[in-house]
């Protein structure tokens, strides 16, 4: 079973710095956080299950987003009701950048609202506020003993809540463990600092006499060697694992930054890497949330009693795996 994630034993600075990785990863514009595996919105099981959630909805109501990100269930919710319908309220510990509301006519646009900077366990909001609580691999991030209550207490004692959670065994949590591996091996393989090495080399290419002398420069053909030892054991990992695509991304930006030092010289390409690396960085911290957070049946079980039983003995519920191409993509839990 999975346990909790007790985010009060998250040092500012942890806190702090997930916090920043999902503020990066959200201001790179994408719509929600699963983009290699759904283009557009979401689709299939998981799209029918917000949209039969929300065609549900009073033309009134207010529905509060737990991890809301950009925003992926507000613009179903919007796609749903573009004229009038429920107001939607998303909190997320991290500062989303939804760049989609700008294309919103006004009237949809007032029905939005996101408060970055939020923590489902400390929510801003008075007891019974929301008609309809939701979240989208959002809630499972935070310490689900501190944020459970609070969502018990701003939702109306005649609220629903309906939630997609990740699941132990789906998809995502299967790549995103593939990706922690590919990551673990990069930090390991010396070819992120073999490629900077040969920056300032590759930046020489435009000059014709320096080119010459690169000809037999020791120190140039010494890098040259050491980058195409980690690049060969890169290129060996690709061939022989399920899902590369992460090393192969990494190889094809390691390439545009040599090109970038033949064009514009060594410091801009450079800088280039750097900012890649911090990305990988927080690639590694968002992928390992995701693996921490996931919850195997226990651990979901455990949650809809918890939420069952804070709603009282009528409570209904219903829990089941949502499978998107034959394939497990998260558990579906309601309460009402
Ligand atoms: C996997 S993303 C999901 C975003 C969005 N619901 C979607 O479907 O694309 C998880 C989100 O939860 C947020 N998050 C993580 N811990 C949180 C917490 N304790 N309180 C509020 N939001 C949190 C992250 O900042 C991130 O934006």
């Amino acid at each position: 079973m999975t346990s909790d994630r007790d985010t009060s034993t998250d040092d500012s600075s942890q806190l702090a710095r997930r916090r920043l990785a999902w503020t990066r990863f959200w201001g790179q514009g994408p719509l929600h956080s699963l983009g290699t595996s759904f283009a557009g919105n979401y689709a299939d099981a998981i799209g029918t299950f917000w949209q039969a959630e929300f065609a549900a909805c009073g033309p009134r109501d207010s529905i509060l987003d737990i991890g809301c990100g950009n925003g992926p269930l507000a613009k179903i919710l919007i796609d749903l009701y573009p004229e009038e319908g429920p107001e939607w309220t998303g909190i997320d510990l991290s500062n989303p950048r939804p760049t989609w509301i700008a294309q919103l006519a006004e009237s949809a646009a007032k029905r939005v609202q996101f408060r970055g900077g939020v923590l489902a366990e400390e929510l801003p909001f008075e007891a019974s506020s929301f008609d309809l609580v939701v979240s989208q691999f959002g809630i499972e991030y935070s310490d689900l003993a501190r944020s459970q209550p609070e969502v018990m207490r701003v939702l109306k004692p005649s609220g629903r809540l309906a939630l997609v959670v990740h699941h132990a065994q789906s998809l995502p949590v299967y790549v995103s463990r593939q990706e922690l591996r590919h990551l673990e091996f990069l930090s390991r393989s010396d070819f992120l600092e073999n490629a900077a090495t040969m920056i300032p080399y590759f930046a020489l290419l435009n000059d014709v006499e320096a080119r010459a002398r690169l000809q037999s420069d020791p120190q140039a053909a010494e890098a040259r060697q050491r980058f195409d030892a980690a690049q060969g054991e890169i290129q060996k990992r690709v061939a022989s694992e399920p899902i590369p695509d992460l090393l192969t991304a990494v190889q094809i930006f390691v390439q545009d930054c040599f090109r970038a030092a033949v064009s514009a010289g060594a410091t801009p390409a450079l800088d280039r890497l750097t900012g890649y690396r911090a990305l990988l960085e927080d690639s590694r911290l968002r992928l390992e949330d995701l693996v921490r957070s996931a919850l195997d049946e226990a651990g979901i079980l455990a949650l809809q009693e918890r939420f069952k039983s804070a709603k009282g003995r009528a409570a209904h519920s219903s829990l089941n795996a949502l499978s998107v191409n034959d394939q497990v993509f998260g558990w579906a839990l309601r309460v009402s």
